[in-house]
């Protein structure tokens, strides 16, 4: 259902990616996309659940061809609206599609780079990564990428934040083997937190691990703006801590988010 994200929509920018977290832990993801999309490597890049199309952009800004897709009508249209006021409409092409649905989405193309940016994955269930990860293994070019930025059953943050204030059960909410209800204006969705080692073995038949890193260790979630509107100092001491040892794979179950990055295993030859 993409109604609740279709409700989203209006706010998301001014919620999450214009805050000064959202920015933050997005500002993570830019850097370590900026290593992978040197100049000499490939750069067609298919998007899942791109949102309001803020990485869409950043990667057309980059050079990369951009397939931007979301489930959300709502999304697309700020995608592209959003789009429009740049000059990178001709490097980005914007369409609906269902994660779920990916293996006959745009059959014959390939791409060099499947990207998966702030919880897209947490919108499905285990069983549907296994289906998402071979229909990605048809859509990528030979040695081509996955990189998926998602969130785990843990986070010392939101931990340590709630069991501070006595609220145990919401310290520990990511902590189950059930889907997670998320209610907003009246609808509701499911939310499935996955640790990167299960997240890894639905994608290893085809996949080979890159690396993974942690995106919100030191930097706090994002709900936590408020609390953090005049404590800005502090902020940009916990982003220099996650950028210090952003390059340890260490704190990556226990963040806010994370991001992983597996590449296509060669394909054997048929004898
Ligand atoms: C938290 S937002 C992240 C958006 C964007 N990637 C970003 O970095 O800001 C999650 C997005 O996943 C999309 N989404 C959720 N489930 C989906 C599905 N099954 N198929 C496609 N998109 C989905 C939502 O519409 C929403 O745009």
């Amino acid at each position: 259902m993409s109604v609740v994200f279709d409700q989203m929509a209006p706010s998301y920018d001014e919620v999450f990616s214009s805050s000064p977290i959202g920015k933050m832990q997005r500002d993570r993801v830019w850097k370590y996309m900026d290593e992978v999309i040197t100049s000499d490597n490939p750069r067609k890049v298919l998007e899942l659940n791109c949102g309001t199309g803020e990485d869409a952009i950043y990667l057309a800004a980059k050079g990369c061809s951009v397939l931007a897709t979301d489930y959300s009508p709502a999304m697309l249209e700020a995608t592209t609206s959003k789009l429009a006021a740049t000059e990178f409409e001709g490097r980005v092409r914007v369409s609906e599609l269902d994660i779920t649905e990916l293996s006959s989405f745009h059959a014959d193309e390939k791409f060099d780079i499947v990207f998966s940016n702030f919880g897209g994955l947490n919108c499905i269930s285990r069983e549907e990564l296994k289906t998402l990860a071979d229909a990605a293994a048809e859509k990528l070019n030979p040695r081509g990428r996955f990189i998926a930025v998602v969130m785990p059953k843990f986070c010392m943050w939101e931990f340590l934040y709630f069991v501070g204030r006595l609220q145990f059960r919401k310290g520990l909410r990511r902590l189950t083997a059930s889907p997670v209800p998320f209610e907003f204006n009246g609808s509701h969705i499911s939310i499935s937190y996955h640790n990167p080692k299960p997240l890894f073995s639905a994608f290893s038949q085809n996949f080979q691990l890159k690396s993974k890193a942690a995106v919100g260790f030191f930097i706090p979630p994002s709900y936590l703006n408020s609390f953090f509107r005049k404590k800005r100092r502090w902020l940009r001491s916990l982003s220099k801590l996650e950028n210090f040892f952003g390059r340890l794979s260490y704190g990556a179950s226990a963040a806010d988010h994370y991001l992983i990055d597996m590449e296509l295993k060669p394909r054997r030859a048929t004898p």
